[in-house]
């Protein structure tokens, strides 16, 4: 399975902010933003990843990330020119999916949980696609899914006016290899966006879709909004000062899954010169 990071948008809601950074390259407490995200499809043990910019940030992320090698992991990088939508992501990164299938993330979505792990790589070998569902209290600003009382779901709508349930679709998709042709098909909506909605409604209807409901235990952001970003600050600085454990560190999960040696992770310490994530990677290469 590949990989695609979606990382351009015009992050509007955040401005002045990102008016002159992206997004997702602004801290979220001590790690910019992309490391979280980067970290979920890492810890899915995806190695091949695409990540999707705006053409003035392409720079920026290749500063930070690289080629990957370092993480044992192969980056690729395209461009999108404009904020077309989700779906467009698929169109970009036809040639870099191939034949493979392909987990999609948002640059600005944060995860963690209990035992997500496990419950990432279980989607490594699925059929059609898959795709979760969490409860908020402000659906109508995502994809909502409604479910019938079997609780099947029926019915995906992009940020309707009067959503059907609580169930937001956080920003973490699975599919097959049909999502390339699937998404040729999306038109644009009345926003003018080609929507992962849309993408989704298609596998609904062709009964392809899983759609697994998050429980309490898992903990989910989006940092599109000022509080929202705050809060994911806080979150971030709350757990891992109580549990002296890292969220979204890249080298950590990169060690964890085998893709690097214990050698590599004191190497790649050093990059980080006095900081405390530089700290917490050699006391962790220490401690294994
Ligand atoms: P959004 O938060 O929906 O859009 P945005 O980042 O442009 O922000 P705003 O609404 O404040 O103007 O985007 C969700 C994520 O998807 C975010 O990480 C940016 C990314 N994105 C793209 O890469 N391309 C796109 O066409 C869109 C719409 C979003």
């Amino acid at each position: 399975m590949k990989g695609i990071i979606l990382a351009g948008g015009s992050g509007t809601r955040l401005y002045p902010i990102t008016i002159a950074v992206s997004k997702q390259l602004l801290p979220v407490y001590d790690k910019p933003m992309i490391y979280y995200p980067l970290s979920v499809l890492m810890l899915a043990g995806i190695r091949e990843i695409l990540f999707i910019t705006t053409p003035h940030d392409q720079a920026s992320f290749k500063k930070l990330l690289g080629d990957g090698s370092e993480l044992g992991c192969n980056f690729d990088y395209a461009i999108q020119d404009e904020p077309n939508g989700l779906a467009e992501a698929f169109i970009i990164g036809k040639e870099f999916i191939g034949h493979d299938k392909v987990a999609l993330v948002l640059g600005d979505n944060i995860f963690y949980g209990n035992g997500f792990g496990s419950l990432l790589r279980s989607k490594i070998n699925l059929k059609g696609a898959s795709i979760f569902a969490y409860p908020v209290k402000d659906p109508q600003r995502y994809g909502v899914v409604e479910f019938n009382n079997d609780n099947k779901a029926i019915s995906i709508e992009e940020k309707p006016e009067k959503p059907k349930s609580r169930y937001a679709v956080p920003g973490l998709y699975f599919y097959d290899n049909k999502v390339v042709e699937y998404a040729k098909n999306v038109q644009p909506s009345a926003r003018g966006e080609k929507e992962i909605s849309a993408l989704n409604q298609m596998y609904l209807d062709d009964g392809a879709l899983e759609v697994g409901v998050m429980t309490r235990g898992m903990s989910w952001f989006d940092t599109g909004t000022v509080e929202s970003l705050d809060d994911a600050t806080e979150f971030i600085r709350v757990i891992q000062n109580r549990q002296s454990a890292m969220i979204g560190c890249i080298e950590e999960v990169a060690y964890q899954r085998g893709f690097i040696e214990r050698s590599t992770l004191i190497e790649l310490s050093g990059k980080y010169g006095k900081s405390k994530y530089g700290e917490y990677l050699k006391e962790l290469a220490k401690s294994i």
